[in-house]
């Protein structure tokens, strides 16, 4: 992209200000701007008046699919699980592109050592929970690892130096999310430096578009990889690439699954899988109105009583339909460093404006169906989110020691 086709696009958007500096920045910079320019979607910066997330059509429950039912079938299911990873039809994807802001860490999350005896990390309980199902199915599955900018040199180097945590690297291959602008309150990006428009990752939802945008679907294709397992960084106790969900789901003529949890109260903070004008979705715990508190199920349990633990398989023939439909925006506070008037670099204490992101969670409402699968809250849902408290290393340690987990 040369200047006028820069300028005219930032006019387009309102964003002139990002070449105030521009004659004075070296030839390079001045191609990297160009570049930055031609990449970005500006778009989205008109959401910042208007977040698309809370226009919610008909909710009504959606029936999960319980423990003593799976019960039943887990044999069969299994088995159907088993052949489709064989067959090389079901690929991982771990999501590991967040800040982990609540943690507070430096590091990404998956490089937490939640170890008390001997090194534990995040990173190193997701392969070896892969390595079971590794060991039970007596072949390799893929691991797509999401990273974001900010943290893909680190992350790849630190799972090359713990050398793969056993793990066959012929099978994994990292990719970077894509960002978006990041910008004030009143939709104007920020400069992050005279030469570079301030952005963040563009949420967990851009985890199939990035992977297209990375060649990766290429290798989806070519390796016939029909069902991908997406999968949160934080939840140290998850089974990957389950057999027995994997068989549920096709068993059952579903397009998609999500692992869900009995929630341990309504206001439990997860949302739950419910259907929205007939198709499948995810109503946030905060969107529960007191009418779907109490509402039950034809047994007289809970009607809304699933939360989803961001654990989903999605047939990859249904995301290449839906891979360019626009996922609603969460739109978010956040705080972000930034050349101020006078060129100065400022680091806000406090949210100084936006950052615009899509969840994985709502592409479930894309597809046709999903099935909603229960696993057993104490044995596969052992969240990191916080340091301490709810949701913490401290929670995650006691269930994982409760597990037989060695620490
Ligand atoms: P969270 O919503 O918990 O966000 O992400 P986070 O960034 O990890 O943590 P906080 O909110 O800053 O404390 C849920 C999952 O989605 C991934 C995370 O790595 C985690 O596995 N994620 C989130 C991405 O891969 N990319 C993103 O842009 C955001």
């Amino acid at each position: 992209m040369d200047y006028k086709e820069a300028y005219e696009k930032l006019e387009k958007y309102g964003q002139l200000h990002v070449l105030k500096y521009y004659d004075e920045l070296t030839e390079d910079k001045k191609n990297t701007l160009l570049g930055q320019i031609a990449e970005l979607d500006f778009s989205i910066l008109k959401y910042c008046k208007e977040n698309t997330t809370n226009q919610k059509g008909a909710i009504a429950p959606l029936a999960a699919m319980q423990l003593p039912e799976i019960e039943k079938s887990k044999e069969k299911y299994t088995e159907i699980g088993l052949e489709e990873i064989r067959k090389g039809r079901v690929a991982a994807v771990l999501l590991a592109g967040g800040m982990g802001t609540r943690l507070g860490s430096e590091n990404p999350k998956g490089m937490y050592d939640i170890g008390l005896t001997r090194p534990v990390y995040i990173f190193q309980r997701i392969i070896e929970n892969m390595l079971d199902v590794v060991r039970q199915a007596d072949a390799w599955i893929h691991l797509f690892v999401m990273t974001s900018d900010k943290n893909h040199d680190v992350t790849e180097a630190f799972f090359e130096e713990k050398n793969y945590f056993g793990y066959n690297k012929d099978y994994i291959r990292f990719f970077i999310q894509d960002v978006v602008p990041a910008s004030d309150y009143e939709g104007k990006v920020y400069m992050e430096e005279k030469w570079k428009i301030a952005t963040s990752p563009n949420g967990n939802g851009g985890w199939f578009s990035s992977m297209n945008k990375c060649g990766l679907l290429d290798i989806i294709r070519k390796d016939g990889i029909e069902w991908l397992n997406v999968f949160a960084v934080d939840n140290v106790l998850q089974r990957i690439a389950d057999p027995c969900f994997i068989g549920a789901t096709i068993a059952n003529g579903c397009v998609a699954g999500a692992k869900v949890v009995k929630k341990n109260s309504p206001d439990e903070r997860v949302g739950a899988l419910c259907l929205e004008d007939g198709r499948p979705s995810i109503v946030e715990y905060y969107e529960l109105t007191d009418e779907m508190k109490a509402a039950k199920d034809a047994d007289g349990n809970a009607a809304y009583d699933f939360g989803v633990i961001l654990n989903y398989i999605f047939r990859t023939r249904e995301l290449e339909e839906i891979m360019d439909s626009q996922l609603p925006l969460h739109v978010v506070k956040k705080q972000i460093p930034y050349r101020n008037e006078d060129g100065e670099y400022v680091e806000p204490d406090a949210p100084n404006g936006y950052k615009y992101e899509t969840l994985v969670l709502d592409m479930i409402h894309q597809v046709d169906n999903c099935l909603a699968y229960e696993v057993d809250r104490y044995k596969e849902f052992a969240p990191i989110k916080n340091a301490t408290g709810i949701d913490s290393v401290e929670t995650a340690r006691e269930l994982c020691k409760k597990n037989g987990i060695e620490l």
